[in-house]
């Protein structure tokens, strides 16, 4: 066949198939197999009577920009302290992971499989400085801490009502990776010394916006509690081992430390 046959045939079959597909039965398409791609058994996109609608499947919207989010930050005028670390983009994956409530706080569960590798290259690090670390075998992100809900949030929202409220959007929170951070205190003559991957997350902000509104609305003042101003979202990687009232009791903005911007130490490369 010559060339221009060829392509004749071809500009036929092609003008064919546009020509069946504008005869489909639009009428037949179903709307949520559409916009979804879930195969539902729905007739038309209507619903039967007595029938439940399909699960409808909610992509796991990506991380946040790192670059439009965790840009532009001011680190302390010595950063960075120490090396650059890799951290894997697994953390960012956490929608898969069941909410799990806990009795005095909100927490966002991480992968820890994700997180592991950078605990360890921190404690190998930490121990060519004499500093020996531990942790607790898991990484999540503290959304509402224990100070906050026992000292402020309690005596007006029971921990049942706050974690109704982050029940459904914690683990699909999105988040930026900042740095790797460190904060230091000092308890009767030992420097106490703990290892945060420092993130920034305007989801789990607008959680605890919902709590700070709920909060307010059963009666509590607004003053004393704040969604964002004292929220500093971390993972904490691990903490000085050999200080037991340490390892049982975390520190908080309560004790005077600011897990944030502020504690960059180390440079973090996603990989
Ligand atoms: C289009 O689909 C509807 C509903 O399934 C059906 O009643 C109708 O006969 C179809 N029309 C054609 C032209 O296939
Ligand atoms: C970051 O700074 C750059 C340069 O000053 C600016 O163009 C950009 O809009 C800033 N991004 C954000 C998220 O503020
Ligand atoms: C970090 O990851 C990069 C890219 O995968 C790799 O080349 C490098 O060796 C890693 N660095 C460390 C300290 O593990
Ligand atoms: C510091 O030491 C004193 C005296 O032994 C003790 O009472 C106190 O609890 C210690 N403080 C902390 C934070 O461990």
């Amino acid at each position: 066949m010559e060339r221009s046959a060829i392509i004749a045939a071809l500009l036929t079959l092609l003008c064919v198939c546009a020509a069946e597909d504008s005869q489909e039965n639009l009428s037949s398409v179903n709307p949520l197999q559409v916009a979804t791609g879930v195969a539902s058994g729905v007739v038309n996109g209507l619903l039967h009577k007595g029938q439940t609608p399909p699960a409808t499947t909610t992509p796991t919207p990506a991380p946040y920009d790192a670059d439009k989010i965790c840009d532009n930050i001011s680190f302390p005028p010595t950063f960075p302290l120490g090396p650059v670390f890799n951290l894997s983009k697994g953390i960012f994956t956490s929608s898969n992971i069941a909410f799990q409530p806990k009795t005095t706080y909100v927490q966002q569960t991480l992968d820890y499989t994700s997180v592991q590798p950078l605990y360890n290259a921190v404690a190998a690090y930490a121990a060519t400085k004499g500093l020996t670390l531990a942790n607790r075998g898991e990484a999540h992100i503290t959304v509402l801490t224990p100070p906050e809900y026992l000292n402020v949030l309690q005596p007006f929202i029971s921990i049942d009502q706050i974690n109704a409220i982050a029940a459904p959007l914690v683990q699909n929170a999105r988040f930026c990776v900042l740095c790797l951070g460190r904060d230091t205190l000092p308890i009767n003559g030992t420097l106490n010394t703990v290892f945060n991957v420092v993130v920034r997350s305007p989801d789990l902000a607008a959680v605890r916006s919902k709590i700070f509104d709920a909060y307010v609305k059963a009666g509590g003042d607004g003053s004393r509690f704040s969604a964002t101003n004292i929220f500093s979202p971390h993972v904490t990687l691990g903490f000085r081992a050999t200080n037991p009232s340490f390892v049982a009791t975390d520190l908080f903005v309560e004790n005077g430390i600011y897990k944030w911007d502020n504690s960059c130490f180390a440079p973090l490369n996603l990989v």
